[in-house]
């Protein structure tokens, strides 16, 4: 079953350029997209939407999380993303007019279907399931679903389920923002291409897996590290930490670039390794202060940026570059060196990669 590779997380990962261009698969081929995509009363449903609500726990909730930015962005329309333990012990006001959305590699979580029904029970009208499992509780209980199609995962940590979510919740962006007369024929034609090319990008971002395994060797002797991003790459960096955390044991907490001098940046020494998510967005020239400030302060920096980051390897700051700077789909670009980190700082620990200790696959209890 594993093929040429070594766990499951590894053969996940390496299958993230086929998952996403399965997901995709209905709109590859397109010239433009339609509500459709996510069941016959999307349109119906999407056409009295004016907000949106995303529920799910975990990486799903980081998915969740760059979500609303595009939501933001493409389609102008407000969005609120929570962590479903949380959403469901407040007493939140609801409105008609938001779209619920539950975001779940497995559909079985068990937090998440309770939002969801707390939600409904509230008065939301309507739920969408975004989800990786046909068969499950939340594909059942939501009124509309898309599924992504990134095969099952195995391995405990979420790699594939991920990214699929993230081009799913893109194209979920698009198909409101079309509705609201927010997108124009050349950008949506536009945005199919960037899709279209998405998993040859995945691809060819997998290709830095071996200046990846350089770092992890220095990482796997390090007990802390900070991840670091802006704007969309926030989430991202949540994202990294989590997956670190998760498989090789080494604290790993991420931080809103612009919140390190209001705290974090007390933790930095030679000791604490600080990962920077830095692409060529508009955010950059701030990000790039953020990070001089690290290394005025003699943190060792590992920088993932694209190619035209203006950042220059120097003592303490070393840089990795993705080999283009993917616009909008640049979060989903980010994910993969990540996951790669995490993947080899493991290996060199030698930590059971695919059943981290204390976990499940599927949290079907509280
Ligand atoms: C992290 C991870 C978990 C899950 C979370 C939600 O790698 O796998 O954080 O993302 O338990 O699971 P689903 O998406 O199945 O609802």
């Amino acid at each position: 079953e594993l093929g040429p590779y070594a766990h499951f997380m590894q053969k996940e990962i390496f299958e993230q350029p086929s998952a996403v261009a399965n997901t995709l698969e209905m709109i590859l081929n397109a010239k433009s997209i339609s509500p459709n995509l996510f069941g016959n009363k999307a349109e119906e449903v999407f056409s009295r939407t004016s907000n949106v609500l995303i529920l799910a726990c975990g990486t799903s909730y980081h998915a969740g999380l760059v979500a609303r930015h595009w939501l933001e962005s493409v389609a102008g329309i407000p969005c609120n993303v929570e962590i479903a333990s949380e959403y469901r012990y407040r007493n939140p006001l609801a409105d008609q007019a938001t779209l619920v959305v539950g975001i779940s590699q497995s559909g079985e979580t068990a937090d998440t279907l309770a939002a969801i029904s707390y939600a409904k029970k509230l008065g939301h009208q309507y739920s969408l399931a975004i989800c990786n499992v046909p068969e499950s509780a939340l594909i059942r209980q939501a009124d509309l679903c898309f599924l992504t199609h990134a095969g099952p995962e195995i391995g405990v940590a979420s790699t594939k389920a991920f990214t699929t979510q993230l081009a799913t919740l893109l194209l979920l962006a698009m198909v409101l923002a079309k509705m609201r007369h927010k997108l124009s024929t050349k950008d949506e034609r536009q945005m199919i291409m960037a899709l279209r090319h998405l998993p040859v990008a995945l691809q060819h971002t997998l290709q830095i897996e071996s200046q990846v395994k350089i770092w992890a060797k220095s990482f796997a002797q390090k007990r802390h590290a900070l991840f670091l991003g802006r704007g969309v790459h926030y989430p991202i960096a949540m994202e990294g930490a989590l997956k670190l955390k998760e498989i090789s044991y080494i604290h790993a907490e991420a931080y809103a670039a612009g919140e390190l001098k209001h705290g974090p940046l007390a933790l930095v020494d030679n000791e604490m390794p600080v990962v920077a998510i830095a692409p060529n967005d508009q955010l950059i020239g701030k990000l790039k202060s953020n990070l001089q400030e690290v290394h005025a302060r003699g943190g060792e920096l590992y920088v993932f940026a694209d190619a035209d980051s203006q950042i220059m390897q120097s003592k303490n700051l070393h840089v990795i570059r993705l080999s283009e700077h993917a616009g909008i789909l640049s979060p989903i670009l980010h994910t993969i060196p990540l996951q790669l980190l995490a993947y080899h700082v493991a290996l060199v620990k030698g930590t059971d990669v695919d059943k981290p200790r204390n976990l499940a696959k599927a949290v079907t209890v509280e």
